[in-house]
């Protein structure tokens, strides 16, 4: 305070806002809740593996995290925006191809402790095999996608809000995810083209991660492409989930929807958040895992198959059980 004499100076009484951060595998957490009773960071597992063996994006996206974060909830959406178009992208013996084969899955949804998980599940050519799609929100803001087999699915995505409609998207997968050699399918469908340049850095606060593709320009569409192998005609997996979700405007009016079944997940989502909301704001209750990081443990989404009838959770459990994160088998894998 260089312009009050000293009797007047009060710079000691007035602080700057500050919250506790940690840092793991090349992440900075941050903890807004009650400074004095902060809780372990949570162990999912995509976090706990050396960052050396992930590979780790930040893009920035022009929509409220929730509307973002939707998208990811609804995994048939991939044969459609990612695969639309091309008759088969994958290669023999990848399960991958089960979601072109059939692109009409149905689902069960179920409530967990740190979330909500649901699963898309398709009889497959086999008589009496199912192949199951199962995937988890977490609480804040986080998705696990089921892009890979549960055996390795050690993938995150999160919709971290900078404002009401901006967030920052993060995207984290294991390296050593695929049982498939990549390089032998369609590189369109498998996303090899999510190759972009980053805009450069400007130091305003949206003046990260931004990439050429948007909005303004028509995500670079390619119509020649649309006709023939995307229905997008938009180069790369991310550029067309960023197409998608911006494109309805950044906070879309909810009250024009009508979801169909295959959004039951996106549906049950909100229900769990604004639940925990008000919660929250009736006597700041939150829930379990916010206070109790442990529940995040050996939660993982994935690919699997059942024979005949069978329980989805528990075969799921069963999995995980059989290939617990190894960190050691992570470390040695590269
Ligand atoms: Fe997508």
């Amino acid at each position: 305070m260089a312009n009050v004499p000293p009797h007047q100076d009060f710079k000691h009484k007035v602080h700057a806002k500050a919250y506790k951060t940690a840092e793991r595998n090349g992440l900075v957490w941050v903890y807004m809740g009650d400074q004095t009773n902060v809780p372990d960071l949570p162990p999912i597992e995509a976090t706990l593996i050396p960052e050396g063996e992930m590979t780790i994006e930040f893009i920035q996206r022009e929509c409220n995290w929730l509307q973002g974060l939707e998208g990811d909830l609804d995994t048939s959406h991939l044969g459609i925006l990612h695969y639309g178009g091309i008759k088969q992208a994958f290669g023999e013996g990848e399960s991958n191809r089960h979601a072109l084969d059939n692109r009409q899955p149905e689902y069960v949804t179920a409530e967990t402790e740190t979330g909500y998980m649901y699963a898309a599940h398709r009889p497959t050519e086999k008589e009496g095999e199912t192949y199951w799609w199962l995937a988890h929100y977490l609480f804040p803001f986080w998705a696990l996608p089921p892009i890979t087999p549960i055996e390795k699915n050690f993938l995150l995505r999160g919709y971290i809000p900078m404002d009401d409609t901006h967030s920052m998207v993060l995207i984290m997968i294991y390296k050593n995810a695929y049982p498939w050699d990549r390089s032998k399918v369609n590189q369109r469908a498998q996303g090899a083209h999510n190759n972009y340049e980053f805009l450069p850095n400007t130091t305003d606060w949206y003046g990260r991660w931004r990439v050429p593709p948007n909005a303004r320009n028509d995500y670079l569409i390619d119509r020649d492409i649309q006709r023939t192998e995307s229905f997008t005609g938009i180069d790369g997996v991310t550029m067309q989930d960023q197409a998608v979700t911006e494109s309805m405007e950044p906070i879309v009016d909810r009250t024009f929807e009508h979801l169909a079944p295959s959004d039951i997940a996106i549906n049950r989502t909100r229900r769990r958040i604004v639940a925990a909301a008000r919660a929250f704001a009736k006597d700041g209750t939150a829930p379990p895992s916010a206070r109790d990081a442990s529940l995040f443990a050996g939660v993982r989404s994935g690919q699997f198959y059942t024979m005949g009838k069978a329980d989805w959770i528990q075969a799921a459990r069963d999995h995980i059980e059989a290939n617990p994160l190894n960190l050691e088998d992570a470390q040695a894998a590269e």
